[in-house]
């Protein structure tokens, strides 16, 4: 296999509706449509993640329409857990994707067959919307990152592990950051380390590694560095990232809208200005 292309959807939070002044967005037809996008495309995607948030309020026929939805996807499919997500009924709803149960309380896993090695924490602390990387799941990852020290590595997490400098969802990030960095800071072989939660895109070269937030499929939030007591909803085009393995180049990350966008008619090929 020459590359190894992966898909990262996230925050689909299936279950809310929101009023636009454009009209109500259902959230659950913003993953139909993304599934759709992602079989349309023509970018060999060989796997998708999802990591997080996959229904809004924890209900199960929210995540029984998920499932069914996910289940059209061309392509194999793996789950990391959210704030909003619930480690039994995720276990309960996917009952066949045998890696939710492996290892015990946290929802932690590796993916060894593939060109990139791929592993997925579970930085959920029930009942809040900060995330937590406690001693056990730290242990967990680094007897992982001792098993293969030389291979290619994606971490994949929902609470990105970073401040981001915007104070709400720096207010709702993850706890245990120094221990995890100093971790991520004497593996080298992790190529990069994805997640979600803030709804937008951003990147930051972390630890020695590089470390993206990656925007819902569904809605965004506003780009705030201010203090605010809340955050509104905001219509930005949806968007999910691609992250293409080529032996020759490395882990490249690209961020794909979902929706139709109009092509305008080419110039040709560029020349140089004329004095
Ligand atoms: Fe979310
Ligand atoms: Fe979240």
């Amino acid at each position: 296999m020459k590359y190894f292309t992966i898909a990262q959807i996230t925050d689909l939070h299936v279950g809310r509706a929101i009023n636009f002044p454009s009209g109500e967005v259902k959230l659950f037809d913003q993953l139909v449509k993304t599934v759709k996008h992602i079989n349309n495309s023509d970018h060999s995607i060989d796997l998708v993640a999802v990591t997080g948030d996959l229904v809004n309020h924890g209900h199960l026929d929210d995540y029984n329409k998920v499932k069914r939805e996910l289940d059209k996807l061309k392509c194999p499919y793996i789950i990391v857990v959210g704030n909003h997500d619930q480690r039994q009924t995720l276990r309960q709803i996917f009952h066949e994707h045998n890696y939710l149960s492996g290892n015990g309380e946290f929802i932690q896993y590796t993916i060894e067959d593939k060109p990139v090695r791929i592993i997925a924490l579970d930085t959920l602390e029930p009942g809040t919307h900060y995330g937590l990387i406690c001693e056990k799941r730290l242990n967990w990852l680094d007897e992982k990152l001792q098993e293969q020290p030389g291979k290619p590595t994606l971490i994949l997490m929902h609470h990105p592990p970073f401040e981001t400098g915007m104070p709400y969802p720096d207010n709702l990030g993850m706890r245990g950051k120094k221990e995890f960095g100093a971790l991520i800071a004497r593996n080298n072989q992790i190529v990069a380390i994805a997640s979600g939660h803030t709804h937008r895109d951003s990147v930051i070269g972390w630890k020695g590694t590089v470390v993206y937030i990656t925007p819902s499929s569904a809605f965004s939030y506003s780009l705030e560095f201010n203090e605010v007591d809340d955050l509104d909803p905001l219509q930005e085009p949806p968007a999910y990232r691609i992250f293409r393995w080529d032996p020759a180049i490395g882990l490249v990350s690209h961020l794909d809208y979902i929706g139709n966008y109009e092509f305008g008619l080419s110039e040709g090929v560029p020349k140089p200005p004329e004095n």
